[in-house]
């Protein structure tokens, strides 16, 4: 147990030249959802899977939403940061570097808004079935960050050119956007896991601040 703000899983990795994992699941989903998944894409990786504070029926969300896609954006903002905060002070607590976040649905959106309004927490991020978080946010340099963004074509719940205002954003704003839409639903696929280890194998985080918190 610690004292640190969010209910969480840490899975100390064994390769320590691997980026950390910030683990962000998506709404119904808990701190022990993506912990397999982090593992395939990157193995000894270590895995900081924190559970969203926010209860929608019951189903563990990160930021409270009027309906689906349309956000509170003031609730948005208020849990981006205590996010930030919970992954700064854990890694004090785990003596970390800066991870990359690995998000899906609405823990890629919390992902996206962390990186829009406190980016030197995160050294990069692989945002799964992402949406634009906040209307209007705030002129941010995210100065070479890496950033994966996976879409369905045939995604229900998030329209294309919402997915691709996400990718203009954040390439606006100075990060190294790679967007990939699959021939697939707003579901999890084994493209997505192939997709991701492709991309964290190819980047270089050495960039990005890894600097002790
Ligand atoms: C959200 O609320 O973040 C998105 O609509 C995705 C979802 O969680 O369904």
């Amino acid at each position: 147990m610690t004292d640190l703000s969010h209910i969480h899983r840490f899975v100390p990795g064994n390769r320590h030249e691997a980026t950390p994992l910030l683990l962000l699941h998506g709404t119904g989903g808990d701190e022990n959802d993506l912990l397999p998944l982090g593992q395939a894409v990157s193995p000894g990786a270590s895995l900081l899977s924190p559970r969203g504070q926010v209860l929608e029926h019951g189903m563990p969300r990160f930021f409270r939403r009027l309906a689906e896609g349309v956000f509170d954006e003031d609730d948005v903002r208020r849990r981006a940061d205590a996010l930030a905060d919970f992954v700064n002070d854990a890694r004090k607590c785990y003596d970390l570097p800066a991870p990359i976040a690995l998000g899906y649905s609405n823990g890629a959106n919390i992902a996206a808004a962390v990186l829009q309004l406190r980016p030197d927490v995160l050294a990069g991020a692989i945002l799964l079935r992402a949406m634009v978080p906040l209307s209007d946010p705030p002129a941010v340099k995210l100065d070479g960050k890496p950033v994966l963004i996976v879409s369905g074509q045939f995604d229900p719940i998030i329209p294309a050119s919402n997915s691709q205002r996400l990718a203009i954003e954040l390439a606006k704003a100075g990060a190294d956007v790679q967007h990939r839409t699959l021939p697939i639903g707003h579901q999890l696929s084994q493209a997505d896991l192939t997709v991701a280890q492709e991309w964290l194998g190819g980047i270089d985080t050495s960039r990005s601040d890894n600097a002790a918190a």
